[in-house]
């Protein structure tokens, strides 16, 4: 696929914490597709970085090239070659002062094998806990700054609370100035995240309704079938307030709450992204319902308890489901509630903000009971069918007044084809250094004050079984005249 040249720059990528899952299953099919369309330099190179000394660059290729096998669309005749000419590994042992040193001076070689530019991303692709030795590690050996720019990547979780955000953001802005930090969460990668933002701001249609005048309630759900897979360890001391609605689905309440900012650029895009967070006030216990699934069926297979998934402790409480009544204090929104919900074994994998608008005044169609008459909604899908559905009603044909709900129905894949990957689009606004797209300092401390009294009095898990749609007792969220929560 012909692209637009590549940005005028050879940068290095040393990513720490590539030997993990996400370098394997993402970073690295990025890095080649990117490079496969021509979207990088050829001369760029990674430098991948892991404790373990078990890896040298023949064995750390040979590891990548069967991930990409496995995970790349892309050219697989074409993966061998590249790994040997672009994959590097580097072992940063127990990270002591030396090990960032020999890293530093393995940095200083590549870029002069490449002939790079000096311009440098490094990503952190590590768990929570190791980001701040690592930043402090890397900044020690001088590595936050290079002979061109140097630009740092830090996965997901950002903090586990609003208190460890705020020290993580000052050790890295010790080091790190904001504009070179970019704090990712794919999400915000994905094709139809964004789509959102023109969805609202380029069709007047939408835009003019888009207010408590006109609607009535949002909900935003993420679901997914999947269970806790190979992410127990991890995932019992998270729990999908922390895993998911801090950032995910924080993210979309923004990007869909926020005012029409003044220029499509990262600043004005994430003060209005901001200001939305701090119209809300931290939610309060009885706005929120949690879960946790029990034994059940996801496509006609019987799936365990979540307490009895390998490496989770059998008492465990921690929380694979969420659902949220949030409200906006601010002048576009007051009185609308948003509803946000996520879990794992859900009954369906989907990512999907309904907006429900209001119902009409129908009573001068003398014949139609009002109740027959359903409200407009827009459906945004944003996986796995990417697209929207506006649901609106007709006349059924024949002599009495008779209302239809029907669909307009839009498909990315029908109209577009494939949609680029989000990790490719997010690696390459870094090296192009565009931010838009990445959570700003503030941005992240904004969104862990909002969940400060649930992390510090999380609600007791009601039970929910593998394939349902979450507990019984989230009903009890919603006002007793609204719909149900929808069964995407
Ligand atoms: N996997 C995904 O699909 C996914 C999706 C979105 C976000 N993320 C985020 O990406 C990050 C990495 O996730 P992952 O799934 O790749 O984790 P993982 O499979 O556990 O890999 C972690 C990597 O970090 C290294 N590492 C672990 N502890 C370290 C330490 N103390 N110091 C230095 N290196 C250390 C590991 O190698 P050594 O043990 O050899 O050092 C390994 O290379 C996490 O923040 C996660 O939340 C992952």
């Amino acid at each position: 696929m012909a692209g637009p040249a590549p940005p005028p720059t050879r940068p290095l990528f040393v990513v720490v914490g590539a030997t993990g899952d996400l370098m394997r299953r993402m970073l690295l099919p990025a890095l080649y597709g990117l490079s496969a369309d021509d979207h990088l330099p050829a001369e760029s190179a990674v430098l991948g970085a892991a404790r373990t000394s078990s890896f040298d660059d023949a064995s750390y290729q040979a590891w990548a090239a069967a991930g990409l096998k496995e995970f790349s669309p892309y050219h697989p005749d074409a993966i061998d070659p590249w790994c040997r000419k672009v994959l590097h590994y580097q072992s940063i042992g127990e990270g002591t002062p030396a090990d960032y040193q020999n890293l530093a001076a393995r940095v200083a070689k590549v870029e002069a094998d490449h002939q790079l530019s000096g311009d440098r991303v490094l990503y952190l692709a590590l768990p929570y806990e190791a980001f701040a030795p690592t930043i402090k590690g890397l900044a020690e050996a001088g590595l936050n700054h290079g002979p061109g720019w140097t630009r740092i990547v830090i996965e997901k979780p950002f903090g586990r609370d609003l208190e460890t955000a705020r020290d993580l953001n000052a050790l890295v802005h010790t080091y790190f100035d904001e504009p070179s930090i970019y704090r990712i969460d794919h999400y915000l990668g994905k094709e139809t995240v964004q789509n959102l933002l023109v969805l609202r701001f380029a069709n007047v249609l939408f835009e003019s309704l888009w207010s408590r005048d006109r609607v009535t309630k949002v909900e935003i759900t993420v679901a997914e079938d999947l269970g806790v897979e190979a992410r127990a360890a991890y995932y019992d001391r998270a729990g999908a307030l922390r895993d998911m609605v801090q950032n995910h689905l924080t993210q979309l309440l923004s990007l869909i709450a926020m005012e029409v900012p003044a220029a499509f650029d990262a600043d004005a895009i994430r003060n209005e992204k901001v200001k939305v967070l701090h119209s809300i006030a931290p939610v309060e216990p009885e706005q929120a319902v949690f879960g946790q699934y029990t034994a059940g069926w996801i496509a006609g297979a019987a799936v365990p308890a979540y307490r009895s998934e390998s490496g989770v402790p059998a008492g465990s409480t921690t929380e694979t489901f969420v659902a949220l009544r949030l409200k906006i204090e601010n002048w576009r929104w007051q009185g609308v509630p948003f509803y946000l919900r996520t879990g794992k074994r859900l009954g369906n994998r989907v990512t999907q903000v309904v907006v429900n608008f209001q119902r009409p005044p129908v009573t001068f169609f003398r014949d139609l009971d009002p109740d027959e008459v359903h409200s407009n909604e827009l459906v945004m899908t944003l996986q796995p069918d990417e697209g929207f559905d506006l649901v609106f009603e007709v006349k059924a044909p024949g002599q009495t007044v008779a209302t239809k709900t029907e669909r307009m129905r839009f498909r990315y894949a029908e109209q577009f084809g494939n949609l680029p990957d989000a990790y490719q689009t997010l690696l390459l606004d870094v090296v192009e250094g565009d931010a838009t797209l990445f959570v700003r300092a503030d941005e992240v401390e904004a969104s862990w004050r909002l969940y400060a009294k649930l992390l510090a009095q999380p609600p007791a898990p009601h039970d929910y079984a593998a394939g349902s749609w979450g507990p019984d007792a989230a009903q009890g969220l919603l006002h007793p005249d609204e719909e149900p929560w929808s069964r995407p």
